[in-house]
């Protein structure tokens, strides 16, 4: 079997090696790819979308994966292109990554399948927001589009409120787009990851990623400093009306209003007082939640996501550890705002009980690792209880030394319910 995964980061990483261990050993490749993923998949030779397409072709690949989410969108749709040249793909094609590249386009979706989620009202102008507003505070607005998840704001007043969409319609930061001015929900949040094929899905273990940069859930919003996983994160109860009240009504909206799905859907949902509601959709993996639960998941994920890109889901491949996980990741200096690369990483020799996962590296030419982005690393380990799985993952992580380091030590301990 010969997989090809489309992606560079943390998450695909993770998503590489939960393949390789596959019983199937595919030969696996990758694009755009990272020198860390070179080390278990081969690099292939394309500059874009349809040179990408054409070295599938050329090279008999019976698998794609999508890991991240730009190429579902970009030119034609990755999916798209694959289905034309006759190529399984997990993902999906263009019209249904909508779910996650336009707000707007999930919030009808939402609404005209009865799942619930916070009211909202989309606006073109400034006028148009503060009027949607009408002065209830905390408010959350959000760009509609891809803006490398700075997009959104949680405000807590007039000010705050007013800066945003400053930064939006005077500024245009994020280019031209519309603005989301939705209703503020509280509660603990959660990931949950569904692979859909067509009309039949399967859950995978929940995950809760640590999205500020600082102990104590304090400081900037950032792409997720941790993540914990289990099956036990939330209650079977919980995990039931979820299944009931959003991800069924996904599955059959998405069937009825003729948008194919065949890959993973992350549902980014909070647990609210009056049951959970679906802050947004995903179409792929979390990260960092990925590098979290692929270390418990068993089994044969090749065959999982080939028989699932051609139809057919087939959950007996598969099945999940009982267990815990936690994720901690290890950011480079200057990170969320800004990220330093070229400092020079320790540590990485280490073995134990744990896997590390590079998000942003590369090997030097002295063939030492360097720091390459803003999240540089993820130190995963697992066990049977959130503190032990907790505690092996830190003591891991206190073995890698960077200049300019930050992470969090709370990851997998402090606790949202
Ligand atoms: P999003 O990019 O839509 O996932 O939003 C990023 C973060 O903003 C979420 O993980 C939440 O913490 C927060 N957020 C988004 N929508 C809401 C909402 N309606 N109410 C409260 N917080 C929200
Ligand atoms: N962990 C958040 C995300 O992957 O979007």
């Amino acid at each position: 079997m010969r997989i090809l995964v489309v992606g560079k980061g943390g998450r695909e990483h993770a998503l590489v090696r939960a393949l390789a261990e596959s019983p199937e050993k595919p030969e696996l490749f990758c694009f755009p790819g990272s020198d860390a993923i070179f080390e278990i998949a081969k690099p292939i030779e394309a500059d874009g979308l349809d040179s990408l397409i054409a070295w599938m072709t050329t090279h008999a690949i019976d698998l794609c994966v999508a890991g991240e989410e730009s190429y579902l969108v970009k030119g034609e749709g990755l999916a798209n292109l694959c289905a034309k040249h006759g190529i399984p793909c997990w993902g999906p094609p263009k019209e249904s990554a909508q779910l996650e590249a336009s707000k707007e386009f999930a919030k009808q979706f939402l609404v005209r399948n009865h799942i619930p989620t916070a009211r909202a009202t989309a606006t073109d102008t400034l006028d148009e927001a503060v009027a949607a507003i009408a002065g209830e505070y905390p408010t959350v607005l959000k760009f509609d589009g891809l803006a490398a998840g700075k997009g959104v704001a949680v405000c807590p007043d007039e000010p705050s409120a007013m800066a945003f969409l400053d930064e939006v319609f005077t500024q245009r930061r994020f280019g031209p787009g519309r603005v989301l001015v939705e209703q503020c929900l509280t509660g603990p949040e959660v990931s949950i990851f569904a692979a859909i094929v067509d009309d039949s899905y399967l859950i995978f273990t929940p995950a809760r990623d640590y999205k500020r940069a600082l102990d104590g859930d304090l400081g900037p919003n950032t792409g997720g400093m941790g993540a914990v996983a289990s099956r036990r994160l939330i209650s079977p109860e919980m995990l039931a009306q979820i299944e009931k009240e959003i991800v069924q009504p996904t599955v059959a909206g998405l069937r009825s209003e003729g948008l194919p799905y065949r890959g993973f859907l992350y549902f980014g949902l909070m647990l609210t007082p009056t049951g959970p509601q679906v802050i947004e959709y995903n179409c792929r993996f979390g990260d960092p939640e990925c590098q979290a639960v692929m270390p418990l998941v068993k089994g044969d994920l090749a065959s999982f996501c080939l028989a699932g890109a051609k139809g057919d889901l087939r959950p007996e491949f598969i099945s999940f550890d009982d267990g815990w996980s936690v994720c901690v990741i290890l950011a480079s200096a200057g990170y969320p705002e800004t990220s330093r690369s070229g400092d020079l990483i320790t540590g990485l020799g280490n073995t134990g009980d744990f896997r590390i996962y590079h998000a942003g590296t590369l090997k030097n030419v002295d063939a030492d690792w360097e720091t390459n982005g803003g999240r540089v690393l993820a130190v995963v380990s697992g066990a049977a209880t959130r503190q032990e799985a907790a505690a092996k993952a830190h003591a891991a992580a206190d073995l890698i030394h960077f200049p300019g380091l930050q992470r969090r030590h709370d990851i997998g301990i402090l606790n949202f319910d």
